[in-house]
């Protein structure tokens, strides 16, 4: 927690079959990403208990071992555009690659959400760790330091666009007849070493002037992009010194940048497992372990360690294995815990199947909110991006137990007190980069 933030954030990862890989055998579990009642049923109950935002990740390939939750699932953007009209106050966030993605379209798309929500859209910005170049007519998925090189560009290249107008472009004054005032409207003409863009974006500035920046790639490459434009950073920490460490080194390059720590928010990913007694979470926990399908654990932590890890002893802890050229952070995370806490293969994937790598609690709703509030006060999170194992029971035990927990404890909103994500979250509105000298 810095110095300022009173509150904790909290946003609400949605997978509508469950987070945890066997969620969706919960007794009373909904599965199904494809569940869009079940969908709007979470969105709504996330906005009824006051949560920062919602979040939906995206991957552009797909495979019958992926997680239940990633086998299908709907594209992010036309989900959030239907969600912003059944809400009025919670955060609308999704993925969007900068690897697969054009930056005209992403303006364009990000821009218009920000409009049709009033000013509740975030981006949450991936260089796509996947290899999806098969999916978009690729002869190669480009290498992490590339990726990164072009992330940079994109994003640069997507606020410029979202600033095509000054604010008070948008004149429509019928009694003078003047609609736009063309003076107010910018072309960016972009020339850079991946991107020729001229620009403008077919839209004014929208609500909240840029839409939320997100982040979500905790590699080298991936904390100075963070640093420089990231106003939230997902990440994933299993223990609450490797939190800090990396809370205060990327704190640390945010202020180097010349921005406030509090303008990039740290949420790690969590999932909670609760139970009324320790002992029944405990047991709620190992029913969905028990569930756990080896195999696909073994694809699982495959992919994030970037090679085929099925012919290693399950007993025993991870060889040494090169860092992978897709999810480097991710990687690092396991072989340090693999190497240093000595867990075995078998231990990593029951973590990666539970919660892909994130954090898992385990306890009564105090136990949880102790956790929450230990990271939060320790400088370890800003917040957190809830991952319920299962839904809607995982969120809704979540929402009756820990939330009045935390609320009692004065480190939760009682209710919205501003109607943009930006003011959810306490960041301010960008000044147009006319005001910058950049035009
Ligand atoms: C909470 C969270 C959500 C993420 N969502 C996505 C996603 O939806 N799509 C994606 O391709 N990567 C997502 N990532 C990021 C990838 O993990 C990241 O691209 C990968 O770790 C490679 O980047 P790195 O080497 O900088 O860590 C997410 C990461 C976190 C922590």
């Amino acid at each position: 927690m810095s110095q300022t933030l009173q509150h904790m954030r909290l946003g609400l990862f949605i997978q509508a079959a469950g987070h945890h890989a066997s969620g969706w055998r919960y007794p009373g579990a909904q599965s199904g990403s494809e569940n869009f009642a079940l969908i709007k049923q979470l969105t709504l109950a996330a906005e009824q208990a006051c949560l920062d935002m919602v979040f939906f990740g995206d991957k552009l390939v797909t495979s019958p071992q992926e997680h239940p939750s990633m086998i299908v699932r709907f594209e992010p953007l036309t989900l959030l555009g239907s969600l912003a009209s059944i809400t009025d106050k919670i955060g609308l966030a999704a993925t969007a690659s900068t690897t697969y993605g054009e930056p005209y379209s992403v303006a364009r798309q990000f821009g218009t959400l920000d409009h049709i929500s009033a000013g509740r859209a975030a981006w949450n910005v991936v260089t796509t760790g996947y290899d999806s170049a098969a999916n978009f007519s690729r002869a190669t998925h480009p290498n992490h330091d590339l990726r990164y090189e072009v992330a940079e560009e994109f994003v640069d290249v997507v606020r410029g666009l979202w600033d095509s107008f000054d604010d008070e472009a948008y004149v429509r004054d019928a009694e003078s007849g003047v609609y736009l005032d063309a003076d107010k409207m910018h072309r960016l003409d972009h020339r850079g070493k991946h991107f020729s863009i001229d620009g403008p974006l077919n839209l004014t500035r929208s609500p909240q002037g840029h839409p939320v920046l997100i982040q979500a790639g905790s590699s080298g490459p991936g904390m100075s992009l963070a640093a420089r434009i990231a106003e939230v950073v997902f990440t994933a920490q299993q223990d609450i010194e490797t939190a800090r460490q990396f809370y205060g080194d990327l704190k640390r390059q945010v202020m180097a940048q010349g921005r406030k720590p509090e303008h990039c928010l740290v949420m790690p990913g969590i999932m909670p497992i609760l139970g009324a007694s320790a002992a029944e979470a405990q047991d709620n926990f190992e029913r969905l372990q028990q569930w756990t399908n080896i195999d696909n654990a073994l694809t699982l932590v495959g992919e994030r360690l970037g090679q085929d890890v099925s012919g290693f002893d399950l007993d025993q802890p991870l060889p040494d294995l090169p860092l992978p050229e897709n999810m480097k952070s991710r990687a690092r995370l396991l072989l340090d815990m693999s190497h240093r806490d000595g867990l075995t293969l078998r231990q990593i994937c029951n973590l990666v199947a539970g919660a892909r790598g994130h954090k898992i609690v385990v306890g009564t709703p105090a136990q949880v909110a102790d956790e929450m509030i230990a990271w939060f006060e320790g400088e370890a999170a800003d917040g957190f991006n809830l991952m319920p194992p299962h839904f809607p029971e995982g969120l809704d035990s979540f929402i009756s137990g820990v939330l009045p927990i935390l609320r009692q404890r004065g480190v939760f909103r009682h209710e919205y007190s501003g109607a943009t994500l930006r003011e959810h979250l306490g960041l301010p509105r960008p000044a147009h980069r006319r005001w910058n000298g950049q035009i």
